[in-house]
């Protein structure tokens, strides 16, 4: 039994911020941002936009990529770090308003890692016949957790979603989730985390990162996760077609790409016009390389990401 991915969808809210807009805002410049992190822009939900409405035109545009229905889906599993409300799950709301009235639906928090930690869990419900036909949404509207003071982390951050339909299939001929690896070490907490929430401050909160010392941390463990998950498929990692990583910031993938030998021709990056969206940043991603021709069926993918926990994870795809 594997878990195929049958299509990708996203959605990136209208509202373009640019650098030079948060330039008038904080001590910072176009140049400091684009060369330290690569980011150009970055996109903004309108104010009656929430979470669950870029949940769900993700998801709708991934249903139709997979040419499936309402009624196909009996597993949603939402990544986010912003849910609409503290609960029910945002997942509940999406599963509401795309007419789905059964099976299971529910909210995964791996911060940036989110995407791949809930791709990796719906595998597992699929390959044990416990769900057909599943939903996996990354959905963020990160720019609300945002101290738009702090110029070392405002400057990084969008909003935005992506989401794949993945189906159990018995023959599925080499295709499907074909590994993944998921990690947390519950010590470095402290270095990328939110100041509030609902048991320790009775607050929303906004994010904290010592910048540097995770960014440390994302080349050396995104390079091992990459390598652990094509050695759980016995797969050399030169026989990847794409390498979807999670998009913080272009010198980290630059790093990622330099230290394992990879061509970065290979590697999709859209950092540059999405910034940080979070748990929706690999299949925004992913969903860009599809549609633009890059990703192909048949092609072998690496997805990765490391976020708040920490957590950090990959997952490779035979599409
Ligand atoms: O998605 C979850 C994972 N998150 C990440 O992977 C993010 C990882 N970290 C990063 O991307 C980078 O660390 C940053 C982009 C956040 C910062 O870049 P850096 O090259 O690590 O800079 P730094 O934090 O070491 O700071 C260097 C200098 C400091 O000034 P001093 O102390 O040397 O005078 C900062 O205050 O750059 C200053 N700085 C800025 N200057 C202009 C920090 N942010 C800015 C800014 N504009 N926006």
């Amino acid at each position: 039994m594997r878990s195929v991915l049958l299509g990708a969808g996203s959605y990136l809210p209208k509202r373009v911020l640019t650098n030079a807009e948060l330039a008038q805002r904080v001590d910072t410049s176009d140049e400091w941002i684009v060369e330290r992190t690569g980011i150009r822009e970055r996109r903004i939900a309108a104010s009656d936009e929430k979470t669950s409405d870029l949940a769900c035109t993700a998801a709708l545009n991934a249903m139709k990529a997979a040419e499936r229905e309402a009624k196909d889906i009996d597993l949603i599993i939402v990544a986010t770090t912003t849910p609409d409300l503290t609960f029910p799950a945002t997942a509940a709301r999406v599963q509401a308003a795309l007419g789905i009235n059964q099976g299971a639906a529910f909210d995964l928090q791996a911060v940036c890692s989110g995407f791949i930690f809930a791709l990796a869990t719906a595998d597992n419900f699929l390959v044990r016949g416990q769900a057909k036909t599943a939903l996996v949404i990354g959905a963020e509207t990160f720019s609300r957790l945002l101290d738009w003071e702090d110029r070392g982390t405002c400057i990084l951050f969008g909003d935005g979603a992506g989401a794949v339909v993945l189906e159990a299939q018995e023959d599925a001929r080499e295709r499907g989730v074909i590994s993944t690896f998921l990690r947390t070490d519950g010590r470095m907490h402290d270095l990328l985390y939110v100041d509030g929430g609902v048991s320790e401050t009775g607050t929303i909160g906004k994010v904290r990162m010592v910048g540097n010392a995770v960014f440390r941390q994302a080349v050396e463990h995104i390079s091992a996760a990459m390598l652990e998950a094509c050695a759980r498929a016995d797969v050399s990692i030169d026989t990847v077609d794409w390498f979807v990583p999670h998009q913080a910031n272009q010198r980290i993938l630059d790093g990622v790409a330099r230290r394992l030998g990879i061509d970065v021709d290979k590697v999709v990056s859209t950092v540059g016009v999405h910034g940080n969206t979070s748990a929706a940043s690999v299949p925004l991603a992913l969903d860009t390389a599809i549609r633009d021709g890059r990703i192909k069926a048949g092609d072998l993918v690496l997805m990765e990401a490391l976020g708040g926990g920490l957590t950090w994870g990959a997952a490779l795809v035979r599409m």
